[in-house]
């Protein structure tokens, strides 16, 4: 392992001789510190090109620049994970059906005027897992106990999939979630497991959508965005049909489990860290100022995002940030990682990126991502995230517990697995 702490993460790059070597050490840093990466990506080559690997973009400009244009900077790269476990999906195609078509009813399906009974839903979910989380002498492990079945709760009783039990709902999203976003090697076996776990959601959900769309039919007062997506109405030219509500039920879960405990366990990490903005969050909490609360819980996550970028293909030549010093002209078949973690510490719009700051303008966040593929769930994570964090806080576990238990632990995984805290 190159150490880093004393040198510049370029210098040892390019004395690096090898192009495996140089790909090896970037995918190194990436895993392990990827704000520090950038930060100097962003001064000394903020668009790195890289040989046979991908190119990183780290300016807040070309990130939204290549997110916006879809049609060029592609999601194919998704496609080989996510066609074989949920059949073709939104977040796998550019300019086709699948995503203007299903991303358009999806929206229409997941209202705006939910949102407050969605945050009260959420908001009971999480008191109700902490009083049974909690163990007798005041200890509350956060993953097991609160963020990962306090989405799966709110993806039953909201999006309307409430699937066989906790168990299998966190095997099907933590396989695919795995395989469609962290397996940069593919490895075989978490491929098969995506597979497997896609296969075993379509097998429950052929004999759970029919009975449901009778118990819909029957008692118009059910409602939930499964059940209005089984009373929607489509021509049969719209296509909309069976398989459609099948992929799109999927992806409710697919999509919204992993990353939501990931955000809120690593924005309490970095409050843990800031003692004063702890103490401000509990404030807020305690007195329900959501607004004041949801503000500091984001620009927490932007001190450790939960992702460090998206990955794109490129599929003509692009003469990215075009009349900048840094114009630069990429080939098609490039595969881009555009790094939203990068551009949210981007001093050029981000002002004195490196401050705690809460209530920084909405668009200067990225963590539910931009353009085209902004995250469908955007609205409703506005509201989990942060109500489960301030149930957390509110109850007081506010401190870490000692020793590594009070440290936020991925155990070699991609996602964080534990973090236990003290009143
Ligand atoms: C805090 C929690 C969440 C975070 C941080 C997050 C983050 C993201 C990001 C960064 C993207 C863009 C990916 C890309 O451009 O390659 C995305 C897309 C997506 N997310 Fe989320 N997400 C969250 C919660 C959810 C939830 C609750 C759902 C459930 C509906 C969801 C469903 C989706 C879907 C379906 C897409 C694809 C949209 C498209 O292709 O147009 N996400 N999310």
């Amino acid at each position: 392992m190159v150490d880093v702490a004393a040198s510049s993460f370029l210098d040892a790059y390019d004395a690096a001789q090898q192009p495996q070597q140089k790909l090896g050490l970037l995918y190194q840093w990436i895993a392990t510190k990827p704000l520090a990466l950038f930060k100097e990506l962003r001064t000394r080559r903020p668009i790195l090109v890289t040989p046979g690997g991908p190119t990183l973009l780290a300016m807040f400009a070309d990130v939204e620049e290549a997110l916006t244009r879809n049609l060029q900077f592609t999601v194919k790269p998704y496609a080989p994970k996510m066609d074989p476990a949920v059949g073709p999906f939104m977040l796998a195609r550019d300019g086709t059906v699948y995503n203007q078509r299903d991303k358009s009813i999806m929206r229409a399906l997941i209202q705006q005027a939910d949102l407050p009974s969605v945050r009260q839903t959420v908001a009971k979910i999480g008191a109700k897992l902490i009083a049974q989380g909690a163990s007798p002498d005041g200890r509350l492990e956060l993953v097991s106990q609160v963020t990962r079945p306090g989405p799966i709760a709110l993806t039953g009783q909201y999006f309307g999939f409430p699937g066989p039990d906790l168990t299998a709902m966190l095997r099907w999203s933590y396989a695919t979630q795995n395989d469609m976003f962290h397996n940069l090697t593919d490895d075989p076996k978490v491929h098969a497991a995506n597979i497997a776990a896609g296969a075993e959601m379509r097998s429950y959900l052929e004999d759970f959508l029919p009975r449901r769309a009778k118990q819909v039919k029957a008692d118009p007062k059910l409602d939930d965005v499964v059940s209005r997506m089984l009373r929607l109405q489509t021509p049969p030219q719209i296509g909309f049909d069976q398989g459609r509500i099948l992929s799109n039920t999927m992806g409710l879960l697919v999509g919204g489990i992993e990353t939501t405990s990931a955000a809120i366990v690593q924005a309490i990490d970095q409050l843990l860290d800031r003692p004063d903005q702890m103490v401000a969050a509990k404030r807020a909490a305690q007195a329900n100022d959501d607004a004041t609360f949801d503000a500091i819980f984001w620009e927490a996550l932007r001190f450790n995002p939960m992702a460090p970028f998206v990955v794109r293909l490129l599929v003509e030549p692009y003469t990215i940030a075009a009349g900048t010093p840094r114009q630069t002209t990429l080939a098609a078949g490039t595969v881009v990682f555009a790094s939203v973690a990068s551009a949210m510490h981007d001093g050029t719009v981000v002002p004195d990126p490196e401050t705690f700051k809460p209530g920084r303008p909405a668009y200067h966040y990225l963590h539910l991502g931009f353009g085209e593929h902004r995250c469908l769930g955007d609205q409703v994570s506005l509201m989990q995230a942060p109500e489960l964090a301030k149930q957390i806080i509110k109850a007081g576990f506010c401190k870490r517990a000692a020793g590594a238990a009070g440290r936020l632990d991925f155990k070699g995984g991609p996602f964080p697995e534990s973090l236990v805290l003290t009143k």
